[in-house]
């Protein structure tokens, strides 16, 4: 029987191309969206992949839509916490709202999408997680104290959760993706977005499927001994 992944945000940019790729691989896919139907439908339309939509800020609806997504699929062996939002500005205009806004989704909706399926994981002695983190949470980013805050604390997440499932089977490792070519990059100004291409020594943005391949990996089988680790791929903007 394949086993079930979880994607958040699963429907759009990096987390659309994370689902289409691990259900190419093989996997029972549900893909997470917290707002756009549209896109939502759009993406089942062409990907026959079923969405679920619920807010990975609310912990209560995190735990609802797993349990749903079990009723449906089966128990979630592997959950792909990729959801996250920005709400850049430079740090003496930004507001209370963008900090709580950022934080809620990107570091919360972590904790909130990985515990309810932490106890599934243990009893059956195998789960996978792979949290979407970022190179700016590895470098800071200029306007972006919230974002960047959220996801340097992701890759404290995935370290701390790699030493408790070890023995129980479940891995947890993040990956880093620099910068991609996705909506969420595509907001940035173009002059600022043309500085930052500027600075990839690969002289290009990043591709989706480029971070979904990896996501394939570490959601396999064969990655068991890989736990806690970080993958940057930003095309060598960036060295830890
Ligand atoms: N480094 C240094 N200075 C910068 C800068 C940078 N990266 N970006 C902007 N600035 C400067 C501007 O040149 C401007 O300087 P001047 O006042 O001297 O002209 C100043 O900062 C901006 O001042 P504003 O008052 O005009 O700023 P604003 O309130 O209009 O905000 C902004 C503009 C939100 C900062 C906008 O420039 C922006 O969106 N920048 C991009 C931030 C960024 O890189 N975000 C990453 C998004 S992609 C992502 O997050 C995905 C991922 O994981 C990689």
């Amino acid at each position: 029987m394949a086993r079930v992944a979880l994607v958040t945000g699963g429907t759009r940019g990096i987390g659309a191309a994370i689902s289409k790729a691990l259900k190419e691989a093989g996997f029972e896919v549900a893909a997470n969206y917290a707002g756009n139907d549209d896109a939502a439908r759009k993406f089942t339309d062409e990907t026959g992949i079923k969405t679920y939509k619920w807010s990975v800020a609310d912990y209560d609806a995190c735990k609802a839509g797993a349990a749903q997504v079990e009723a449906d699929l089966g128990p979630i062996d592997i959950v792909v916490a990729n959801a996250g939002i920005t709400r850049d500005a430079p740090f003496h205009k930004m507001t209370p709202q963008q900090w709580h806004e950022v934080v809620d989704t990107n570091l919360t909706g972590v904790f909130n999408t990985v515990h309810p399926l932490w106890p599934g994981m243990r009893e059956r002695k195998f789960g996978r997680v792979v949290v979407i983190s970022s190179i700016n949470g590895q470098k800071g980013q200029f306007a972006q104290v919230n974002y960047a805050a959220t996801k340097a604390g992701d890759l404290g997440i995935v370290k701390s959760l790699a030493q408790e499932g070890a023995r129980a089977g479940i891995t947890a490792n993040a990956i880093c993706p620099g910068y991609i070519a996705t909506e969420m990059v595509m907001a940035v100004p173009e002059k600022v977005r043309e500085s930052i291409i500027a600075q990839i020594p690969a002289g290009r943005l990043g591709e989706p499927e480029e971070i979904a391949r990896c996501v394939v990996f570490l959601a396999s089988d064969d990655s068991g001994f890989i736990n806690g680790s970080t993958i940057s791929a930003n095309g060598a903007q960036f060295f830890v």
